[in-house]
């Protein structure tokens, strides 16, 4: 799967914006809504480096925030030369929203992209059934 070109200008115009002055790794992320709305984000390093976060949770942070509580699709970008996949964490944090079949599409800054769904990323996920329901 490709990511459409106005998603993937947006990614590579939001990794001036990360916050990666530790690691120089600058990660943007977008996740999708079933309704097609896009929402952004970028890591946030610390200097206390365990309280810095990934791209994947600021975006999803946006996405929950706006009432988007549904995952169709994720794009993430970096500025490294091959495309890069969620870690371990983020792989989670996608799981948590994210549709049956829902599709991570990477883009590396040469324009090469790769897919996975989320089940093949985190087999066997930890999931918990919710206590109180959506209204
Ligand atoms: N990073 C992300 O933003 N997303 C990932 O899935 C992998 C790693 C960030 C975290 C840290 O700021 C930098 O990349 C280097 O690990």
């Amino acid at each position: 799967m490709s990511v459409p070109p106005a998603i993937a200008e947006q990614l590579r115009r939001l990794l001036d914006r990360a916050h990666a002055p530790y690691s120089g790794v600058q990660v943007a992320a977008a996740v999708e809504g079933p309704d097609g709305r896009v929402h952004y984000g970028v890591n946030v390093e610390n200097a206390a480096y365990p309280q810095g976060w990934c791209a994947e949770a600021s975006a999803i942070g946006a996405a929950v925030s706006a009432g988007q509580t549904a995952i169709a699709r994720v794009f993430l970008t970096s500025n490294l030369a091959d495309p890069i996949w969620p870690c371990g964490g983020c792989r989670q944090k996608i799981l948590e929203f994210a549709q049956a079949g829902c599709e991570v599409v990477t883009l590396a800054p040469d324009g090469r992209t790769d897919s996975r769904t989320i089940e093949a990323l985190l087999p066997l996920g930890f999931r918990l059934e919710p206590k109180t329901k959506r209204p």
